[in-house]
């Protein structure tokens, strides 16, 4: 039997402005996901540099800090068999022009900055970004 895994998610200024935060969980429990630790944010300009600080150096880095602090986020930690990679099949590719159906990336992203939803991309990054966010007595 596998091990259960966690993963952080984030639902990003642009689905929880929309409106879609409500959605995109239900997507996630639909997939079998249980929601471990959730909780509405706004992030600084030095949180998001520090959230992204593996994009420092790249061209869009700048334009990302703008989109992420633009307005609230919703930050959840999702547990499930191979929740890291399973996640991040449910939201999709970067670019949601790429993305396939099902996906919430094809359903609420609108371009490859404002693509609705972050997801740890390997064991290493989310035990990074678990603690950036949550402390182990918000995970239930
Ligand atoms: P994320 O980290 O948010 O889960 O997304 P990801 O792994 O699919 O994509 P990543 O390469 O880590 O990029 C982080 C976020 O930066 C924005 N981005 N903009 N303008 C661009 O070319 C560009 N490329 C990436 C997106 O918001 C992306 O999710
Ligand atoms: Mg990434």
């Amino acid at each position: 039997m596998n091990a259960l895994e966690r993963t952080f998610a984030m639902i990003k200024p642009d689905a929880v402005a929309g409106g879609h935060t409500g959605e995109i969980l239900a997507m996630a429990e639909q997939a079998g996901f249980r929601i471990v630790a959730l909780r509405r944010i706004r992030m600084s300009r030095l949180e998001a540099e520090a959230f992204y600080a593996v994009h420092r150096e790249r061209p869009f880095f700048p334009s990302l800090v703008n989109f992420i602090t633009e307005g609230p986020c919703v930050v959840a930690v999702l547990e499930a068999e191979n929740a890291i990679a399973r996640w991040r099949e449910l939201m999709g590719p970067t670019d949601p022009a790429k993305a396939p159906e099902g996906t919430i990336r094809k359903r609420f992203g609108t371009n490859i900055e404002r693509n609705a939803v972050h997801g740890s991309d390997a064991p290493e990054t989310a035990a990074v970004e678990v603690p950036f966010f949550f402390s182990s007595a918000d995970l239930l």
